[in-house]
């Protein structure tokens, strides 16, 4: 099983269209040590041909254009895609809105939750995906299954999906109910574990606002966890005076602190650690800072666009 992060960034991406501190400015400049970065996506292939893209972010055409994995075949028809199916962890722009660069009746599958389906349902602007061209799959709770393509042909992809604490997308905040996280439900945010013959298990947990008991149990033994690298304080984006949330309140678990992700997991045993889904104002992604040395000596790595991980 090959994966390949597609998009390592958070939503707005790195440099973020409209950003002008520091980390941005830099990452615009070229500056060595702070890498350009894409919003946030993942790939997996079982037989290096047919691939199933985990999110589909709004840089997806750029994303395509710089993976040639995820281009048509030489000799491939006219018109073509090695993208099998897309799954769905939440219903964030960051993670829906390349669906709609998709749009050329070329025919993949749609897995999601039943919320995030019901989040594309309400929405028409999706319906240029025709379903008859690209069906939309509910994602059972919990059981590995393995993806399909449009016609119902394997892809050799399996997965088990499962609820993780997070958020409601932003534009579907109940703004009256503050003490009910917005209206966030279970099923909003998921993870996934893809399976490869090895037996071996790669987690994708680009959102996540708490680690309990139960994921440290789930994680335990994995080859690979690719996990929500989104703040490295809680705080940060208001310290940068560039936002009024903290990670908490976007549903992101922060990585430092006595309950973040890196001291959580630390006892966890576990192949491969590996931050995704990094916010613009993380500090990590300055690989010459005093975080991003932390991150490391941690034992973990710091995804980057177009990174392979053999599983
Ligand atoms: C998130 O991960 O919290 C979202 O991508 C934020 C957003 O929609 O801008
Ligand atoms: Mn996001």
């Amino acid at each position: 099983m090959r994966l390949k992060i597609v998009g390592s960034a958070a939503g707005g991406g790195f440099p973020q269209w409209d950003c002008n501190c520091r980390l941005s400015r830099a990452a615009r400049a070229g500056t060595g040590g702070l890498r350009q970065r894409t919003q946030s996506s993942l790939a997996a292939s079982a037989d290096g041909v047919g691939w199933v893209l985990f999110n589909a972010s709004p840089d997806i055409r750029q994303q395509i254009a710089q993976t040639p994995e995820l281009q048509p075949a030489p000799d491939a028809p006219l018109r073509s895609t090695p993208i099998r199916a897309v799954v769905l962890t939440n219903a964030d722009v960051d993670h829906v809105a390349g669906l709609l660069s998709l749009r050329e009746r070329q025919p993949f599958a749609i897995y999601a939750s039943a919320r995030v389906l019901a989040a594309l349902d309400a929405n028409p602007i999706f319906n240029v995906l025709e379903r008859a061209v690209v069906p939309r799959r509910t994602l059972p709770a919990g059981g590995e299954l393995e993806l399909c393509d449009a016609g119902g042909q394997g892809t050799g992809v399996r997965i088990e999906s499962f609820a993780v604490p997070g958020k409601v997308a932003l534009y579907l905040e109940d703004a009256g109910r503050p003490e009910a996280d917005y209206g966030s439900e279970e099923g909003d945010t998921i993870a996934v574990r893809v399976a490869a013959c090895s037996g071996r298990s790669a987690f994708y947990i680009p959102g996540c606002a708490r680690i309990d008991a139960a994921l440290r149990e789930r994680l335990a033994g994995a080859a690979c966890v690719l996990f929500d690298g989104t703040v490295y304080t809680d705080d940060e984006m208001i310290a940068a005076g560039v936002g009024r949330k903290t990670g908490a309140r976007m549903g992101h678990l922060a990585m430092s602190g006595e309950a973040g992700s890196i001291a959580s997991l630390a006892k966890v045993k576990i192949g491969r650690r590996i931050f995704v889904h990094i916010n613009n104002t993380n500090p990590i992604l300055d690989e010459s800072s005093a975080e991003h040395a932390v991150v490391r000596q941690a034992g973990w790595e710091v995804a980057h666009d177009g990174m392979d991980i053999e599983l």
